[in-house]
């Protein structure tokens, strides 16, 4: 089986395609032209400019996924697309540009939901890390950090879970992001952040652990935001050092607030299987930490994590969902959906 994966749903352009054979899912070509360098520019994303980069990259970048990968469309068993949630403009790109290919290349249509698509870089068989030797068995805790998102689940079996909770404002990327934006550094925030932080020392400034004492397994982020914002504004924060010590404090309290969720979710459902997804999953200090923090509660807890190039969005993770969530819709039938969550599936 080989499929055409496409990922348009906020500003990276990306398609791959991906074969799945008796030794697992296999990555033939991963294309991604990210907008980065121009939303940096203007220090964050300006939606009707992502979705005109869309536009312009969709085409080359299916164009050299296929030749990097030396696949011909009539060698494709299906074309897969992300249909939510995200931008609206930037999903169109990429779900209209699907349809019309499944219809012109008579394939078949599998849309994927982008958060879930996120969890099936952990499926991906080649890019296996010493972290994960081999694929997640259920059942397992999911932990799905993205810009946009911060969800835990329980997953049951593919495209099976149950929804354990998720953040009540910002999502731990957006916090990044956004204290990234305080201390003057440019979009995306996360590996700036956490580049800064490996010249601090965390315990120069001191920030509340969201959600510490919550019975819950929900999340919340806009208050250290706001805490951040505070030591900014008096006046604290003036040369290099302080920026990093602050950095240091962001990245770890980050880390920290998310690594008790899954602890807590651990000792509650007692699974023995973690995996970890999306952007914020691209942080060394949070999965350094979250092993150190398993092992130490069970070594037989098996901690599965993608490596950094698939944390971020691309078009491989949406391919290797694909195998599993193998949905097809009819081309006409799909509907870009800018609202689509882990809740509502
Ligand atoms: O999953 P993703 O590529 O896009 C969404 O679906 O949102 O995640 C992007 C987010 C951004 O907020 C970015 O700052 C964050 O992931 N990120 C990181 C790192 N790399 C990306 N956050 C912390 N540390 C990183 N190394
Ligand atoms: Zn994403």
């Amino acid at each position: 089986m080989i499929i055409l994966g496409i990922e348009t749903s906020c500003d990276e352009t990306a398609a791959a395609v991906v074969l799945k054979d008796k030794n697992g899912v296999r990555i033939l070509s991963n294309v991604v032209a990210s907008s980065a360098t121009l939303q940096a520019k203007y220090g964050g994303i300006i939606p009707e400019q992502a979705a005109r980069e869309q536009i312009k990259s969709i085409i080359p970048v299916i164009e050299e996924s296929l030749q990097a990968a030396g696949i011909r469309p009539q060698d494709l068993d299906a074309v897969a697309v992300t249909y939510g949630p995200g931008l609206i403009g930037s999903l169109l790109v990429g779900v209209e540009t699907a349809k019309t290919l499944a219809i012109i290349w008579h394939k078949p249509l599998i849309p994927i939901n982008h958060l879930l698509g996120h969890f099936y870089a952990n499926w991906i068989t080649d890019t296996l890390t010493h972290r994960s030797t081999d694929i997640p068995v259920f059942p397992c805790i999911g932990l799905l950090v993205s810009g946009g998102h911060t969800d835990l689940v329980l997953f049951t079996n593919h495209g099976k879970y149950k929804y354990l909770g998720g953040t009540r404002d910002d999502a731990a990327g957006e916090c990044f992001d956004k204290c990234a934006r305080l201390l003057g550094l440019p979009y995306p925030g996360g590996p700036q952040i956490s580049k800064l932080a490996k010249e601090g020392n965390p315990d120069k400034f001191k920030l509340p652990i969201p959600m510490r004492d919550s019975k819950d397994l929900d999340f919340s982020y806009s208050g250290l935001k706001a805490a951040v914002a505070r030591i900014v504004d008096s006046g604290q924060v003036t040369g290099d050092s302080e920026k990093a010590n602050l950095s240091s404090s962001i990245e770890e309290t980050i880390a920290e607030s998310l690594i008790e969720k899954v602890v807590k979710a651990i000792q509650i459902y007692k699974v023995e299987q973690i995996i970890v997804a999306g952007g914020v999953a691209a942080n060394k200090k949070l999965v350094d930490r979250l092993q150190l923090t398993v092992d130490s509660m069970n070594p037989k807890i098996k901690l599965h994590i993608p490596p950094a190039s698939l944390c971020t969005d691309n078009g491989a993770m949406i391919a290797s969902a694909a195998f599993f969530i193998d949905k097809t819709i009819s081309p006409l039938d799909l509907q870009a959906n800018p609202n689509l969550s882990l809740q509502s599936l």
